[in-house]
């Protein structure tokens, strides 16, 4: 079998333990420290691929995918072409997939995606690009895909495939179900990749019920494979299909045992890995104080027992005895993760002024502290963190929102006619509200909004921004929207971050000097707003670093809507009484136009505050669980160090 020799990241084993931790595994696969640093070894495989071929003087047949993942691919390869050189001149494509029916002119078609990403940036000869066509009449269909199987067999196969995965385990569009030998053919595809792709459909109503794809019978005879996923999102399915039974359930699964296949993942993709989640259980350790108290919580929370009832058994028995060899008894661990747990909760997020703070989160000194909140769209404060929020302006601290991006595409033609209307019925005559009413009324589907549109939409949400934070007791004058610019497509795809958004950012931390900042590191889309809107954060703090205030500014990063951090990873706990979970629920009430199957709200169809209300109460009975007291909900901060 063909091994790659891509550079692992440097995790906490010793290095007897490199060669059995991945025991449990069954794919080849390599974890990079970030997407970004593993599409650029990726495009230099092709890249090489490609020239290797040249100079034999024969094709190169690559198959392509589209989605989120292969995007820093593409770039990387229309950087190679512009800049170093690298033609495509021999290169033939094969797309794997096309949604069905869908016109190729369509922005939402995988053929637009890639002359958007790839082909209309390289040398590629047009004849020599395939993508299965999503407006081939229904009698021709069956025709159609047995030409496209035979056409990539006529060119000897495919040298290379670049894959991505759903979350229901399909590659390509083969979803739950599909046979090993299957061909190029038309599918229904699942509801949850319906609705990961709703988002770029503006609702799950839009995006086409069918498609077309290759077979796993054409995917499994390509030459080399290799399949990228990135983000918390995709860990769960990574762990499964690397680590479970095949299964047509995981349609991922049937790459076990093909040669030539490597899985390249980001570290959040991979954490459901069990030498990553669990690495006591396949290798020896280093048993740092992070995973010594990633470990003993693990252990708890598989056995329900509290930590402090924790034997020395229950280590021996899980994988767990070195740690008792190296760092002591049960009894004694126990106790040390039991305090680190307890001294992560704390009713005062800004310190606790006049107290001892050797063992609190937060420094006492200054009592009253200068605090940025940022929030990616306009809610994101009131829902990942307004019970703290809420503390923060209570115990009298000088708390600034700066609300990152307008958020107007997430407000509904439907929501924006109701303000318009309302503003015609009360001021008779005016243009601008009589075209945007016209200019909402004759929008074709997928069309963008105009520019008087957005402005009413984020209008609507600064609006309702607002209203939330005077509701928690914060004045207007500590309210600031930042409006960045890579945002402001009118689209659901944005710009890349600029240096104006950079700019915009570090300008406004400059003018703070805040003794915290609070931002969401929320990491589960790796491509979406909110990595984008940290991204900027990051690299304001860079800039800023120098400066003397920055020493005194301590970074805390929230999840948003999604995801919480694991138990072990979070070192500010912030609990809320019962009033305090119901001020925060009607803090989000005043997010009305994100109220009732908003357009961005995945596959789970429940509305934010009743999501983050089971978030909190989640968090708050975990810590209950591992002995510590019981409240009726946390929210849960991690120190960013920069
Ligand atoms: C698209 C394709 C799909 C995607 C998968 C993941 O051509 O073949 O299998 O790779 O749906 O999509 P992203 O990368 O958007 O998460």
């Amino acid at each position: 079998m063909r091994r790659n020799s891509y550079n692992k990241i440097n995790i906490e084993y010793s290095p007897a333990g490199k060669f059995e931790e991945t025991r449990c595994e069954k794919i080849h696969n390599v974890i990079f420290e970030n997407s970004k640093e593993a599409s650029v070894t990726v495009a230099n495989e092709i890249a090489e691929l490609i020239k290797t071929k040249q100079a034999k003087k024969l094709p190169c047949v690559l198959g392509l995918a589209t989605g989120s993942s292969p995007i820093k691919v593409y770039e990387e390869l229309v950087r190679l072409h512009q800049e170093e050189g690298l033609s495509f001149e021999n290169v033939t494509t094969f797309n794997l997939d096309e949604y069905y029916p869908m016109d190729p002119e369509d922005i939402q078609s995988y053929y637009h995606f890639m002359q958007e990403h790839l082909f209309k940036h390289v040398d590629m000869v047009p004849e020599n690009i395939n993508i299965p066509d999503g407006a081939v009449s229904g009698e021709n269909l069956y025709q159609y895909c047995i030409d496209y199987e035979l056409k990539i067999k006529e060119l000897g196969g495919l040298d290379f495939l670049l894959l991505g995965i759903g979350r229901t385990g399909h590659i390509g569009f083969n979803e739950p179900g599909s046979h090993l030998n299957s061909s190029t053919r038309s599918i229904t595809l699942d509801y949850m990749t319906r609705s990961d792709a709703a988002p770029a459909f503006l609702g799950i109503d839009n995006v086409p019920r069918k498609a077309l794809t290759m077979g796993i019978g054409t995917i499994r005879k390509a030459k080399r494979i290799v399949l990228l996923a990135w983000g918390l999102n995709k860990a769960g399915i990574i762990q499964k299909t690397i680590e479970g039974k095949i299964t047509e359930q995981v349609p991922a699964t049937y790459l076990q045992g093909k040669e030539n296949t490597t899985f390249i993942l980001d570290q959040e993709a991979s954490s459901e890995l069990t030498r990553i989640k669990t690495p006591w259980l396949v290798t020896s350790c280093i048993w740092t104080e992070g995973l010594q108290k990633k470990a003993i919580v693990w252990l708890s929370e598989l056995l329900q027992k509290s930590i402090l009832k924790l034997t020395d058994k229950d280590y021996n028995d899980h994988g767990m005895s070195s740690l008792l060899a190296e760092k002591g008894t049960a009894y004694e661990l126990n106790i040390k993760i039991f305090n680190s747990l307890q001294y992560t909760i704390s009713g005062w997020p800004g310190g606790k002024p006049d107290a001892d703070d050797s063992h609190r989160p937060e420094r006492a000194t200054p009592t009253k502290k200068r605090v940025v909140i940022f929030s990616p769209h306009p809610d994101d404060d009131v829902i990942s963190m307004g019970g703290t929020f809420d503390r923060l302006v209570e115990q009298g601290h000088d708390v600034h929102i700066a609300y990152q991006t307008s958020g107007n595409i997430a407000v509904s033609d439907d929501e924006a006619l109701k303000f318009a209307e309302v503003s015609k019925d009360m001021f008779a005559q005016s243009d601008l509200i009589d075209t945007i009413i016209n200019d909402i009324n004759t929008k074709k589907p997928n069309q963008i909004d105009s520019l008087e549109t957005r402005k009413l939409k984020g209008v609507i949400r600064r609006g309702e921004s607002r209203a939330a934070t005077r509701y928690l007791g914060l004045p207007d004058s500590n309210v600031h929207f930042l409006d960045l610019p890579f945002y402001e497509t009118g689209k659901v795809k944005k710009d890349k971050l600029s240096t104006k958004d950079i700019k915009i950012v570090s300008a406004f931390i400059d003018k703070i000097q805040p003794h915290q900042i609070y931002a969401a590191g929320d990491l589960a889309d790796p491509h979406g707003t909110h990595k984008v809107c940290l991204d900027a954060i990051f690299e304001a703090l860079k800039k800023l670093k120098a400066k003397p205030y920055m020493k005194d500014c301590w970074v805390w990063l929230y999840r948003g809507a999604w995801h919480e951090w694991e138990t072990s990873e979070i070192d500010m706990a912030v609990p809320m009484s019962p009033d305090q979970v119901l001020k925060k629920r009607h803090a989000i009430f005043f997010h009305q136009s994100q109220k009732d199957g908003v357009m961005f709200q995945g596959d789970d169809s429940r509305e934010f505050w009743v999501r983050v209300e089971d978030r909190n109460r989640l968090t708050a009975k975990k810590y209950n669980d591992l002995g510590l007291a019981d409240y009726a909900a946390i929210e849960a901060f991690k120190r960013y160090y920069f």
